[in-house]
């Protein structure tokens, strides 16, 4: 059974797509906490309807993101923590974090990295224009977006409704993120794939 923290600061539907996995058995882990650096976001009450303890912070409240991190960074210790899933944490990870969890720590991205970096990146490649929109789940480094990619998803879309697109990329999201972590899991713990 691997601990899992989940970030999200925002409606945290792929929080919830972890979440859930973990508590029908397709994940052989537990996600023994959620940290959410917006109060009152939506992944905060999904948190508590699916029994998930949330670390809820302001930023502003810390002298700096040192200091955050390393309040996170000790909770995550403590609850043994063995892999980190940003799930929409609209916040770049320093130092602290890095040099404690570094080389644990996923990202999603919905987008095909390196196209379409960023914090628009749906709408970005709308506006590009693409046919072959996408999602992908990479390590983070200090570098926005950046890091070894883990694996990836290609959503064509060839229509002109960008609500329309989003969905399809989130429903993607949902599924690529769950069966990546399952095989990470699966080969930290020396299982066949
Ligand atoms: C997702 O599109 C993710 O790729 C991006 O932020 C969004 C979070 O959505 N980083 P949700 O909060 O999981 O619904």
């Amino acid at each position: 059974m691997t601990n899992l923290a989940v970030f999200a600061s925002g409606s945290g539907s792929n929080f919830e797509a972890i979440a859930r996995s973990c508590a029908d058995g397709r994940l052989d882990a537990r996600v023994v906490v959620c940290v959410c650096d917006r109060p009152g976001a939506g992944v905060v009450e999904r948190a508590r309807r699916l029994g998930v303890p949330v670390l809820e912070f302001r930023p502003r409240d810390y002298a700096g993101k040192r200091d955050f991190e390393r309040m996170i960074a000790d909770r995550l210790d403590e609850e043994g923590v063995e892999l980190v899933c940003l799930a929409g944490y609209m916040r770049i990870v320093g130092e602290e974090l890095l040099g404690r969890y570094g080389g644990r720590i996923l990202n999603i991205h919905p987008a095909l990295l390196p196209a379409f970096p960023g914090a628009h990146a749906i709408r970005d490649a709308f506006e590009y224009g693409v046919k072959v929109y996408g999602v992908t789940i990479h390590y983070i480094d200090e570098t926005i977006d950046g890091g070894t990619i883990v694996s990836q998803a290609a959503v064509p879309y060839d229509g002109d409704d960008i609500d329309e697109v989003e969905a399809m990329i989130h429903q993607a999201e949902h599924r690529l993120y769950v069966d990546t972590i399952s095989r990470i899991i699966n080969s930290k713990e020396g299982k066949q794939e």
